[in-house]
């Protein structure tokens, strides 16, 4: 997608051929500055900085740092420790052990002098991969909001999202927004609720800012606002993304994504999932057994914003001493959900419904 009209992907290969090109999004929107990873240890802060995040994502930059890895040292032992170590940045996606699992079982059988290139290959594959699932979701998810647009005599489309899960969350198009994009670029008229995504903010300094700079027609709200405008039919479809669904269809996402799925079900607004299938973890049926990422107190406590003076700062929202928890990411019951978009299609969320598009995983999932 663009970035000040110049097409843009969140992380890419130099020049140089060996080292990494992100986007910093800890920057963002304030700055746009690009940054080299050059060693494992780098893309690992990277991952757990958020410098990099969103599940497909941090699934393409593992890849690399497997590669990064490699051309330093590819014994058999660099490669398990490469892989032990970028798994242990963040635990709820299931993109970032999906592409290290990748890696690994395509490393392992290879001669140590071949794993540094079959590394960068298999990276690049990983992400090219996943730009076309996102533009799939994108070519699935359109048809929704045709039905709508269809209904709706010219008025836009009004879809609300949660989070980022935008193509800063991937390499390009998103998942979420894929159809969004798709549908502004084909002329429907569409317009986006943005939920703004305390703590971290991620609805407002990344999704804003990618909807800002392409073009699409959007509004920032409050996360408290969404039941509101659902009860006044100002919303007539949620898509958000995900970190991880299990077999049976539940959902794990950012923070707050559970209750925009109770008012969702409450008002009787459509409430999809955006997914490649790479975010499907057919090992485990229950939501409840999925690891829930608990960060820093400090990310309640303070917010991170630019002052008059042009200059940003992090400033306390709390009264010195006052304790705080961070829960990072939620589950929603495959119940509340209306659907899945997929790379392969919609379908319903249950174990059925992913089966349908998924035929050949019917003996992996749980
Ligand atoms: O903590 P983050 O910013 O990595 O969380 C991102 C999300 O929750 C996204 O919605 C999810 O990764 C889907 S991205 C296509």
């Amino acid at each position: 997608m663009k970035i000040d009209g110049v097409p843009s992907r969140t992380i890419w290969l130099q020049p140089d051929d060996w080292s990494v090109g992100i986007i910093d999004q800890t920057a963002l929107p304030h700055k746009i500055e690009r940054l080299t990873l050059t060693t494992v240890e780098d893309a690992a802060r990277a991952i757990k900085t958020m410098q990099v995040r969103g599940a497909p994502l941090i699934g393409v930059t593992a890849a690399y740092g497997v590669a990064l890895a490699m051309r330093s040292d590819p014994s058999d032992d660099a490669l398990e420790r490469a892989v032990a170590f970028l798994a242990a940045q963040r635990p709820t996606a299931i993109n970032l052990r999906w592409a290290l699992n990748d890696l690994r079982e395509a490393l392992r059988p290879l001669s140590p002098d071949d794993r540094a290139q079959a590394a960068y290959d298999r990276a690049a594959r990983i992400a090219n991969d996943d730009v076309e699932m996102c533009r799939r979701i994108g070519v699935n998810g359109l048809a929704l909001i045709k039905e709508l647009a269809a209904k709706k005599n010219g008025e836009p489309v009004n879809v609300l999202t949660h989070c980022n899960a935008g193509w800063l969350a991937c390499v390009d198009w998103g998942t979420a927004t894929a159809p969004i994009y798709q549908a502004n670029d084909a002329g429907i008229s569409v317009h986006v609720w943005v939920d703004e995504t305390r703590p971290r903010n991620q609805g407002a300094a990344l999704t804003a800012f990618e909807l800002l700079h392409h073009g699409v027609p959007h509004t920032l709200i409050a996360d408290n606002a969404g039941g509101h405008l659902m009860q006044h039919g100002d919303i007539d479809l949620i898509i958000v993304g995900t970190d991880r669904v299990t077999a049976s269809g539940d959902v794990a996402n950012k923070i707050g994504t559970y209750l925009k799925a109770l008012a969702a079900h409450d008002n009787g607004v459509p409430f999809y999932v955006a997914l490649p299938s790479s975010t499907i973890d057919w090992s485990i049926a229950d939501g409840a057994d999925i690891p829930i990422e608990e960060r820093a107190a400090e990310e309640v406590l303070r917010v991170q914003g630019r002052l008059f003076d042009g200059t940003v700062a992090s400033v306390a929202v709390t009264a010195e001493g006052t304790p705080a928890r961070n829960p990072a990411f939620d589950v929603t019951p495959a119940r509340l959900v209306t659907g899945f978009i997929t790379e392969r299609g919609i379908c319903k969320a249950s174990r059925e419904g992913l089966l349908s598009l998924y035929p050949e995983r019917k003996s992996a999932a749980a």
